[in-house]
């Protein structure tokens, strides 16, 4: 078998032409969806994709701000910035980019977002309502890994889905996401013996471990669906999953590849959560 590829590029961009239409309907109405996107600091990697995320918005038409603050910054001054926008009513999403500065505490600035513009879906009340399956922002990278599977018409009801990987960003929330969809979720992580054994149970199998091809096939069930969340730097400089992609191609039915699988729709789906948050805000 050599499994189809379910390509993000090519599902993400289609969702950013729905969205433009999207976006102009509201403009019509008088309402530009507004994301604030905030980074501390000067690394690289995290420079360059904060400004994916603002040049995303405007393909879309959606009003993006990036204010970049120097490492310094005081978490004071970060929380007062917060609260600007929170009190902004032109600013629908506000994203603060992380990791942050040591000296800048994560939790205390994700719950000074209010959970109304809180486009990623990490504040506790966001996540609680997705929990509950109540209306919540949800985060960026799961809701693109359901939309994927979605777009390929992929049944997930009833299916058994191993998640590989438990972080609060990716690996909890995509399982229970996918709970919500009425799937059967198993967790698997670090310190879980026999590994190989639960995830050949997996009709879909979730890789988000952040390790550099991990996952060969001798940890995939014939058929199954394998979406790698990993992205990761080869010797070479190509990136690369967390999955031997050449092993799982011959034996899964569908494939996310790395790069241009999981990452476009991350991105794609933090421009969905700010038009609905803008949308929502106007009911
Ligand atoms: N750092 C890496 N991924 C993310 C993300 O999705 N949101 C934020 N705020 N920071 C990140």
């Amino acid at each position: 078998m050599v499994a189809e590829l379910i390509k993000g590029n090519e599902i993400a961009q289609a969702k950013r032409n729905e969205m433009k239409e999207e976006v102009r309907k509201l403009k019509e109405g008088g309402i530009v969806p507004g994301l604030v996107v905030i980074i501390v600091g000067e690394d690289p990697a995290s420079l360059s994709y904060v400004r994916g995320k603002t040049k995303a918005c405007k393909q879309v038409g959606i009003d993006g701000k990036l204010i970049e603050l120097a490492e310094e910054t005081t978490e004071e001054k970060l929380l007062a910035i917060i609260e600007q926008y929170n009190n902004d009513e032109a600013c629908h999403g506000i994203l603060v980019q992380l990791p942050l500065p040591k000296h800048i505490s994560d939790t205390s600035v994700i719950e000074a977002i209010s959970p109304e513009k809180d486009v990623d879906g990490f504040h506790p009340i966001n996540i609680g309502r997705m929990m509950t399956g109540q209306r919540a922002f949800l985060p960026c990278t799961p809701f693109g890994i359901v939309e994927m599977v979605k777009a390929k018409n992929i049944q997930i009801e009833g299916k058994h889905v191993v998640v590989i990987g438990r972080s609060n960003i990716v690996g909890k929330p995509v399982g229970q996401l996918f709970l919500n969809e009425n799937a059967t979720v198993t967790y698997c992580h670090s310190r879980t013996p026999n590994m190989k054994e639960i995830t050949r149970q997996a009709d879909i199998l979730i890789v988000a471990v952040g390790k550099k091809e991990f996952i060969g096939k001798d940890y995939i069930k014939p058929g199954a669906v394998v979406i790698d969340v990993g992205i990761n730097r080869k010797e070479d400089g190509k990136l690369t999953g967390d999955v031997v992609f050449e092993e799982a191609e011959e034996i899964a039915s569908y494939l996310t590849p790395v790069p241009k699988g999981v990452g476009p729709m991350t991105i794609t789906m933090l421009l969905q959560n700010t038009i609905l948050s803008a949308k929502w805000s106007h009911q």
